[in-house]
């Protein structure tokens, strides 16, 4: 077992051992490696000026993605090549992004600058034939204060100048995916008072759970992170899945959407563009790119958030996790799942392996709805997921989640009955809009008011009803609203 990390940045061999394994990246990169590019600002994942790229070993090359280095820790980037904005350059020549941003003038300032930088980078490694809106939706995790964004979209649509290279050519992966693979094996790192162990099997982890019940299991890090920066969380055991094998697939099986306890919200959103669109489009709402690179679909559910985007349409399928700890393996409903605000039905030592969520047939209607201040990398005020199966208008199989009107989010068991089996009118649903609000227990809070989620709770139904139902078959499953 190795004691101490392992990994490579900007083309160099790092080995990393002690207290700074549990630094975050940026502030490594800043005060240990002089690595000054990577700003830190706000330091919760919400303004992306410290994106570094990260390469994960993939079939023996390197797959680059970016994440905020601010909530991220070193002991969870063990076995990457990490890629900052100083790695971009050749020798004295810009890169193409960098040349742009200088040719465009996208910069003022510059503090947000090179996080702009290295989320474009990562849009120009993987789609080299850039679309404004594409470019739009890769930088909605980077924020700029003063030079607006219109130079930088600009910057975005025309590298035609710099030294050109893709990532690949500066850094060729095949050397370093195998320097990083001599290192495979479980990791441990135990330095004031402090441990982090990354297994390399499901039983390793299981049995380390088992000794060590309280440890923090740690993947993206997009909560656990912001709590560690904002809200002094500083636990002594640390674990991470990184290391499993078999754990971040994603699969179909016998119409059931089977994804593994620590894949990633980016890779679910990939996998999902066509075949299941509802769930799609809200993943494409979820936080940034940076932040779906890193988070997991089993960090949303497990963090327990009455907001949490994913949950409704989870609820509404009737999804399972399943549950492992050194005693055995067992299935929960989602539905029954969550006991009360951030209780969940999850025994020390347990941890979510796998969620398994039947897919709603291609005859039914399934709408996923976020309510945001603003439409891009912003926390919801009020969810709903509303499923049914239409027949003219005639409507079965209902059901609704909401979220963000209660501790936990709520199923609508009377409103639902209401609905099953009865022809649709705008009558009926106004009616049902009434009674949902019978059935939630919203706060008021910096989101919104209680007023202002009671509304919602029977907006959203009329919304439904005129979009879905009087506006025709037609308007049916494109996506998220
Ligand atoms: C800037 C920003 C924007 C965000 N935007 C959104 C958004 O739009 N919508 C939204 O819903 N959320 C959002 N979030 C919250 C967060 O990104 C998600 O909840 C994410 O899914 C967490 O996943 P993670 O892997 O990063 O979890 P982590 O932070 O690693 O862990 C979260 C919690 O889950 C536990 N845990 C993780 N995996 C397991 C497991 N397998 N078994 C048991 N327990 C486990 C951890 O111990 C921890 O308590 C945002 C966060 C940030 C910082
Ligand atoms: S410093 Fe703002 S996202 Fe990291
Ligand atoms: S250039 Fe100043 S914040 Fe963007």
């Amino acid at each position: 077992m190795r004691d101490h990390l392992e990994l490579f940045l900007n083309g160099q061999s790092e080995r990393i051992a002690g207290a700074d394994a549990f630094r975050t990246v940026a502030n490594w990169l800043r005060e240990f490696r002089g690595a000054t590019g990577t700003k830190t600002v706000c330091e919760e994942g919400d303004c992306g000026a410290c994106t570094v790229l990260v390469g994960t070993p993939r079939a023996g090359s390197l797959d680059y993605k970016p994440i905020n280095s601010c909530i991220q820790f070193l002991f969870q980037l063990d076995g990457t090549h990490l890629v900052t904005v100083e790695g971009l350059k050749l020798g004295d020549q810009l890169s193409a992004v960098q040349q742009s941003m200088v040719d465009h003038q996208g910069s003022q300032c510059g503090y947000c600058t090179p996080g702009f930088v290295v989320a474009m980078s990562a849009l120009h490694e993987s789609a080299p034939g850039i679309t404004e809106r594409a470019a739009r939706e890769a930088l909605t995790g980077n924020l700029c204060r003063c030079t607006g964004y219109e130079p930088i979209i600009k910057a975005a649509l025309d590298m035609t100048r710099g030294h050109g290279k893709r990532i690949e050519e500066l850094y060729p992966s095949r050397p370093i995916a195998a320097a990083l693979g001599k290192g495979a094996g479980s990791v441990r790192v135990e330095a004031a008072g402090r441990t982090f162990f990354a297994p390399s099997t499901l039983d390793e982890a299981l049995a380390f759970l088992a000794e060590q019940p309280g440890a923090v299991i740690v993947q993206g890090g997009t909560d656990f992170g912001v709590q560690c920066n904002k809200r002094g969380l500083r636990p002594d055991v640390m674990l991470t899945l990184s290391r499993v094998e078999g754990l971040d697939g994603i699969s179909v099986e016998n119409g059931t959407l089977v994804v593994g306890g620590r894949t990633t919200l980016g890779s679910l959103e990939a996998f999902t563009r066509g075949s299941v669109p509802s769930l799609h489009g809200i993943l494409c709402l979820f936080g940034s790119p940076q932040i779906r690179n890193a988070g997991t679909l089993a960090g949303n559910i497990a963090n327990a958030s009455p907001i949490a985007d994913t949950l409704p349409f989870l609820f509404v399928c009737g999804a399972e996790l399943e549950l492992a700890s050194s005693r055995g393996h067992r299935v929960v409903g989602i539905n029954s799942f969550y006991k009360g605000y951030k209780k969940l039905d999850l025994a020390p030592g347990e941890m979510i392996t796998r969620v398994r969520i039947p897919l709603p047939g291609e005859e039914e209607t399934v709408r996923l709805y976020k309510v945001s201040k603003r439409r891009d990398l912003d926390i919801s005020t009020f969810t709903a997921a509303i499923r049914m199966t239409l027949d003219g208008r005639r409507m079965s199989g209902v059901s609704l989640a909401y979220g963000g009107v209660a501790p936990v989010v709520l199923r609508l068991p009377k409103t639902e009955a209401l609905l099953e089996g009865r022809e649709a009118s705008e009558a009926l649903f106004r009616e049902a809009g009434e009674v949902a609000r019978t059935e939630i227990a919203p706060i008021s809070d910096v989101r919104g008011s209680k007023e202002f989620r009671t509304l919602l709770a029977s907006n959203v139904l009329m919304k439904f009803f005129h979009e879905e139902i009087a506006g025709g078959p037609a308007a049916r499953n494109t996506g998220a609203r």
